[in-house]
């Protein structure tokens, strides 16, 4: 049918079949692909749009209701070329992060300022509340509806045009600045493009065919009656298909994951089979259509299955299916136990927890020659490159890496998902091909938190300091190794928490099962350990009759005590600081809830607090970052920036060090992002390691264009920089010299990863740094990370005793960043990581085929979230640039702790099962005998 609507203001034609969905007439047919699509079920709305003044889901109408329409999108709300003072609210509030529900919440928030021009918070929450953001913690969105219906200036946003950089500070001042984002305008504009907004025109679409078993044998049948029923089906791709090798795997020696099974299934969403045609064939064949014979047998489910006796080896190579043990001890351990005065011990046991990112997987690949470009959302471009050069049997130099914008990562997007699919089928094909990972797809095949098993022993003495902490942990890594060895290796390090313990001793299992693989998830398995240490440091505070926060004090980690490791941390260590910024806020607190509690209600306050601590980086293992930043003949410099910028501002904050490190105003830079053949490697976006490593290697690049350039000049060190056209300018003790660009002859290092000459750069500045780090020995004694962060959080917590729901009211938090480079991004991730610990503390649980959609797995909405305080510590890093640490995992790992503690202070309930439903906060209160 032609269908006759508005969009925009702008009268439209298109052709389209009545049953396609709004999402698809916007994205496809008219090419506006700011509308976002998290979900296609209603559940996360992100493709929000105002449908005859009033917002809906645009997945959610069918074309054959929208004759006559009038439709506004986020292409709609820009004024004048400017950006809406909406727009401009939540660029300068930091309110888009990711920014792929950006656009849902800004035709969500629009919808409620033609409403209510004057809104309260709560309303702005109710309006919102349709709209789910992984990123931010709702908090900043929340701040910039407000600001945008109030008159007050935005200042940086105000007047700012799609095309345009917002101002920033002068030379010098940028390092502690609140920058707006580098990528803001884009995101809020919803010009930005995502995995699933853009692929070549003639591009081929693939879609997996994956196991409903989750342990299986099967064979494949003949395909012909297949072809022949749907012309439009060009290839079906299996295992025998992958060029190379058909396993992929982030550790060398545990490549186990194929990217087509062979013959057997080990969890439930593999990928067995792939689809390669037009859309609407892929799409239109059923799973039970294509003939694959099952046999299925019984699945290791969790970890008593796969550890029992006589259970069958998941993979020949792993014993008792045991894929990997990490051990840390010190000190006289029975000694200790035996002389202490208090011992207490717990059990916690954690779930599958879902990223939930908003943007399911997408790309496209694309063959040229012998090349293959990989157009593809993904932390880790490098990763991914020689992941790829081993599944297709080509050179690393062969394969090409674009990242795409990223809708969300927090560590599922470090494995590779649809890449070895696409790249194998643009190769075979000689075509483009592009694949969108459907939500309950993305949930049922890619990593998740790992459910824990955590026992642990705490002993202390009548002085108050803790003398021995025996920890053991067990992390279903599921049915294959991705991040387990990390898990199993970072969590022993961390296990006593931030404090200095003398003798200790923990030992972790990663166990291969036939669930879902587990992998990265912001913190690598130290979140499950906090819950285990922060609960036993309550007991231990309670047994002594200490106040909680006091006892964590005395214990605290300070400069010049050994750790776990032995490594004797001498700078930057702001444990401490961060529980006396804290104190004040948690006197106050306590005694609020108190005074609460007289009322005698069904609901009772309750406060509750947690430490953590953080290494940056691999864990005893290389993790070097290299960048460069030129300058090219009419003077325009440009970072060559190879770390993906996943929501965190790592491209904004990368270009505030190597801006003040060169010396020029911060808006002067230029950025190129990620992509393998123009960027050198920057490691991955993980293990909270960009700003520490990477801003590293940016200071060093911008240090190394400023020497180049003062060399040239004959200026000392101290000597400002300007730059004007093809001219930079040195000045020095009264004396200018200026430099002519345009005469300098091409720098002969200014080469491209792949060997090609950056265009017209006459100078390169290149910074690389590894942090220093050693091997850790037998007892695991060694420095496994060359810096940590540290923090402590306070909750605030209401629980209805009858129904046992609770509710959190209110979060401080205390971080020690090292120095915060953007505030805005700082408090940004802070928001974020308390907004997904929170998840985990109360609603989120992971299981197989029966969450696998944002409707059954819960993440918190924006009527969730608390006031939450964010205090920064900055205890400077000297190994850092301008002493900065990474915060990103930090926020997250005492959430859910802090959370905890605050329950059990309300109603006496001990939780040990995450995550604290209502019925299990029910039961524990009975457990612990009714309400204090
Ligand atoms: S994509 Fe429409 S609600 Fe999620
Ligand atoms: S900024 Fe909201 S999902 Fe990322």
């Amino acid at each position: 049918m032609t269908l006759a609507l508005t969009v925009n203001g702008a009268r439209r034609s298109v052709r389209v079949d009545p049953r396609e969905r709004l999402t698809d007439v916007l994205r496809e047919r008219l090419g506006l692909t700011g509308t976002k699509v998290g979900c296609e079920a209603g559940d996360c709305g992100a493709c929000t749009v105002l449908l005859n003044g009033e917002q809906i889901c645009a997945c959610m109408v069918p074309a054959g209701r929208l004759g006559g329409a009038d439709i506004v999108t986020v292409e709609g709300l820009a004024e004048d070329g400017r950006l809406s003072r909406l727009q401009a609210a939540f660029h300068a509030h930091g309110a888009a992060q990711c920014g792929i529900c950006t656009p849902g919440m800004l035709m969500a928030a629009t919808d409620l300022l033609r409403r209510q021009p004057r809104p309260t918070r709560d309303q702005a929450q109710a309006a919102l509340g349709g709209v789910l953001c992984r990123c931010t913690g709702y908090l900043k969105i929340v701040d910039a509806v407000l600001a945008a219906a109030g008159g007050a200036p935005l200042p940086g946003a105000d007047g700012v045009t799609p095309s345009t950089m917002p101002p920033g500070p002068p030379a010098g001042a940028a390092v502690g600045a609140r920058l707006l984002r580098s990528d803001g305008v884009g995101k809020v504009t919803g010009a930005e493009r995502f995995g699933a907004d853009a692929a070549p025109e003639d591009a081929l679409w693939l879609r997996a065919v994956r196991s409903p078993h989750a342990r299986a044998g099967f064979t494949v049948g003949d395909l012909k009656p297949l072809h022949a029923r749907y012309p439009g089906l060009v290839r079906v791709l299996s295992w025998k298909d992958i060029p190379g090798r058909n396993r992929f795997g982030i550790y060398p020696h545990l490549k186990d994951q194929p990217a087509l099974a062979e013959g057997q299934v080990r969890f439930r969403g593999e990928a067995v089979l792939a689809l390669v045609g037009d859309k609407e064939t892929v799409y239109g064949i059923a799973d039970g259509e294509v003939p694959i014979v099952w046999t299925p047998e019984p699945p290791l489910s969790g970890l008593d299955a796969a550890l029992a006796p006589r259970a069958p080896l998941i993979h020949d190579a792993a014993p008792g299916n045991v894929l990997c043990e990490g051990h840390v001890e010190k000190g006289d351990l029975d000694s200790a136990f035996r002389t202490a005065d208090v011992v207490v011990t717990g059990e916690w046991e954690t779930s599958f927890v879902e990223h939930a990112y908003i943007e399911p997987e997408a790309g496209y690949a694309r063959r040229a020659g012998e090349r293959i470009e990989i157009a593809a959302c993904t932390q880790t471009p490098y990763m991914d490159r020689d992941e790829m050069a081993l599944v297709l049997g080509l050179k690393p130099e062969q394969v090409r890496i674009i990242p795409t914008g990223i809708g969300g990562g927090f560590g599922g997007k470090l494995d590779l998902s649809l890449q070895p699919l696409i790249a194998t089928a643009a190769w075979l094909l000689h075509r483009p091909v592009r694949c969108i990972y459907s939500r309950p797809e993305s949930m049922a095949s890619t990593t998740k938190r790992h459910p824990a098993r955590v026992r642990a022993r705490f002993a202390a003495g009548r002085d108050g300091l803790l003398r021995a902490v025996d920890f053991e942990a067990d992390f279903n890594t599921g049915a294959y190794a991705s991040w387990g060895p990390t898990v199993a290796s970072r969590v022993p390090v961390h296990a006593t928490g931030p404090y200095y313990v003398p003798a200790m001793r923990a030992h972790t299992r990663a166990i291969y099962t036939n669930d879902t693989p587990a992998g990265a998830f912001r913190g690598f398995g130290t979140p499950q350990a906090a819950l285990a240490h922060e609960g036993l440091m309550d007991e231990l505070a309670e047994r002594l009759g200490r106040d909680r926060l006091e006892f964590r004090l005395a214990n605290a980690i300070r400069a010049g005590r050994p750790t776990n490791t032995g490594q004797v941390l001498r700078a930057s260590v702001g444990m401490a600081e961060c529980l006396q910024r804290l104190r004040p806020h948690w006197q106050a607190g306590l005694e609020e809830a108190g005074a609460f509690n007289k009322r005698r209600e069904p609901r009772r306050r309750g406060m509750g607090i947690a430490c953590m601590w953080y290494g940056i980086g691999n864990t005893s293992l290389s993790n070097p970052s290299t960048l460069r930043v030129g300058i090219a003949r009419d003077g325009a410099v440009t970072l060559f920036n190879g770390a993906v910028d996943i929501g965190q501002g790592s491209s904004t904050i990368l270009a505030q060090i190597c801006a003040d490190a060169l010396g020029i105003p911060v808006e002067l830079i230029r950025l190129v992002v990620g992509d393998t053949d123009l960027t050198a490697d920057a490691g991955k976006t993980s293990a909270s390691r960009q700003t520490f490593v990477s801003g590293k290697a940016a200071e060093l690049a911008g240090r190394d264009l400023r020497a180049k350039l003062l060399a040239l000049a004959g200026a000392p060190a101290h000597a400002r920089l300007a730059l004007d056209g093809a001219t930079a300018r040195v000045s020095w003790d009264g004396l200018t010299r200026g430099i002519r660009l345009d005469r300098l002859e091409a720098a002969p290092d200014a080469l491209s990863p792949t060997g090609a000459r950056l265009p017209d750069i006459v100078l390169i500045g290149n910074g690389t740094f590894d942090p220093p780090t050693t091997p850790q020995d037998q007892h695991g004694q060694g420095i496994p990370y060359a810096t940590y962060a540290f923090a402590a959080q306070i909750a605030q917590v209401e629980v209805d005793l009858e129904l046992g729901t609770t509710r959190v009211l209110h979060m401080v938090a205390a971080h020690d960043v090292g120095r915060a480079i953007n505030p805005i991004q700082v408090e940004g991730q802070i928001h974020g990581g308390i907004a997904q610990g929170l998840g985990m503390a109360l609603m989120e649980e992971y299981v197989p085929g029966r969450t696998d959609n944002l409707h059954d797995y819960l993440i918190p909405t924006c009527g969730d979230m608390p006031r939450i305080d964010s205090i920064l510590v900055e205890d400077p890093e000297p190994l850092a640039a301008f002493g900065a640490k990474g915060v990103g995992e930090p926020a997250l790992v005492p959430a859910a702790p802090a959370i905890l503690g605050a329950i059990r202070h309300a109603t006496g309930a001990r939780i040990q099962r995450l995550p604290a439903t209502p019925a299990r906060v029910r039961e524990a209160i009975l457990a612990a005998g009714g309400a204090p």
